[in-house]
């Protein structure tokens, strides 16, 4: 069995995005960019994978759990950078290393196995991820040989006016091979225009020592690096177009795919349509055949097959709707569970609440859930039936097959089958409205 080790670069501050954020943790599809480089390599079954991270990173080094951390304190050049992930390698061998950034979130397993794949094939010292860029702009060249293996990659600082007119680009991503890659990094030197050790440079030294240096190209959408709030929106637009077409190919229909946002985790059953305008935050996953209307906001939730949500719904974290259910316009859910059939179709905010099989919440109710230090919780039994206008002052506790009248303040339990009516008993005033218009009239006659 080949051993193979990931090394993700991330030690970045990211200038360039004006935020107190390190740069990798910018999310795109609702998951941190560095989060996307681990889930991808983690296809390719790694033996050890180390994330290098500049200091006082936190929320990197809690991104990056369970694996092994390195610190880069000073950002002294992609070649530094690697050769300080050293120390965690311990005493351990592997026969590929493969180098990532983890601000190159869109970059595939597929690819990335391909240039596993080659570095086995052709025994080379290192096998580079070339892209075709124009214009090339600031890009590494990779400047191949007469029999197309790569000769150099040159920074565009130093490169001549030949070597810029190359338009094969490194990517940066870059496959070594195990057993010498530390040695290689320890020859780079410092001496070029930018003062850093490039990891660029170890293609050359590798030739040197009569080794193989090869390229795999891959297209450069999949290979955009963020530096910019601008490059974050571009990587967001190409990721979302991968996912609605992911979703369209398991069977989703999507009306307007272009107006549909998805998490990176959204997971959609068969024959779920969802129509124009509707946005998934992280952690949905919706059964077949579930219908979702227009204007939805979604997230945290899961939806039971058959159910029917929106327009103009919401439905917060812990939002659990089993089959049939269904929830209509300017209803908000949270941290509450609705079983098989249960109904809630306008206007409603249920929140820390169970709602038992077939009860039909009428429109206007409210979980009284808060009382500005705790949260209460709320549990309908089944078949109940809530009627409109109800505050459900919770902690309470509603049982099967009872009612509250509309309007209703309820404040304490119900039992099964009865019904609860809370609100002020109804005075009739036979002649009154009348008597009052005569009486306004005259006023303004005076
Ligand atoms: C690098 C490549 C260049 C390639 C380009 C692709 C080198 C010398 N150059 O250039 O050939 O075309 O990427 O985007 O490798 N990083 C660290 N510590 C450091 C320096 C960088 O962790 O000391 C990380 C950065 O956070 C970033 C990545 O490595 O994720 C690349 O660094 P960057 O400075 O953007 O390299 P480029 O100059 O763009
Ligand atoms: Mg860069």
């Amino acid at each position: 069995m080949k051993r193979l080790a990931v090394v993700i670069l991330a030690a970045g501050k990211g200038t360039r995005m004006q935020s107190d954020l390190p740069k990798v943790m910018h999310e795109i599809a609702g998951k941190p960019m560095l989060r996307h480089v681990i889930d991808t390599c983690a296809r390719l079954a790694p033996d050890h994978v180390v994330v290098v991270t500049g200091p006082e990173m936190p929320a990197v080094e809690a991104a990056a759990a369970p694996h092994a951390l390195a610190y880069q304190l000073e950002q002294r050049g992609t070649g530094h950078a690697v050769g300080c992930a050293r120390p965690a390698f311990g005493d351990q061998g592997f026969d590929e290393v493969l180098v990532v950034y983890g601000d190159t979130p869109l970059i595939t397993s597929q690819t990335l196995g391909r240039m596993v794949e080659e570095r086995r094939l052709s025994n080379a010292a290192v096998v580079v991820l070339g892209m075709r860029v124009a214009p090339p702009n600031a890009y590494g060249r990779l400047v191949p040989d007469a029999a197309g293996n790569l000769d150099a990659i040159v920074e565009a600082t130093e490169a001549s006016p030949e070597i810029l007119q190359v338009d094969l680009c490194n990517s940066g991503v870059m496959v070594i091979d195990g057993g010498v890659l530390f040695d290689l990094v320890d020859r780079i030197k410092d001496d070029n225009s930018k003062g850093e050790f490039y990891l660029t440079d170890i293609v050359g030294l590798a030739r040197g020592d009569g080794r193989l240096a090869r390229i795999v190209e891959a297209p450069a959408r999949e290979l955009i690096g963020v530096n910019s709030r601008v490059d974050l929106a571009a990587a967001e637009a190409i990721l979302q177009e991968r996912l609605r077409a992911a979703a369209m190919a398991g069977g989703t229909t999507l009306v307007d795919p272009a107006s549909v946002f998805l998490a990176a985790d959204t997971v959609l059953g068969r024959d779920v349509v969802i129509q124009p305008n509707v946005v998934f935050g992280a952690g949905v996953t919706v059964g077949d055949r579930v219908q979702i209307k227009s204007f939805s906001y979604i997230e945290g939730a899961s939806i039971g097959a058959g159910a029917i949500v929106g327009p103009f719904a919401r439905l917060r974290p812990g939002s659990v709707l089993a089959e049939d259910v269904h929830v209509g316009n300017f209803v908000e859910l949270k941290n509450v569970q609705l079983g098989r059939g249960a109904k809630a179709n306008h206007l409603t905010y249920l929140g820390d609440a169970t709602v038992g099989a077939g009860s039909n919440i009428g429109a206007g109710t409210i979980t009284v859930n808060y009382d500005g230090f705790g949260k209460y919780r709320t549990e309908i039994g089944e078949r109940a039936f809530i009627g409109s206008n109800s505050s459900l002052v919770a902690p309470i506790k509603i049982g099967d097959g009872a009612m509250t009248a509309a309007g209703s303040v309820v404040t304490s339990d119900v039992a099964a089958d009865a019904i609860a009516i809370a609100r002020a008993r109804q005075v009739d005033k036979p002649g009154r409205a009348a008597e009052f218009r005569n009486a306004q009239r005259a006023k303004l006659k005076k």
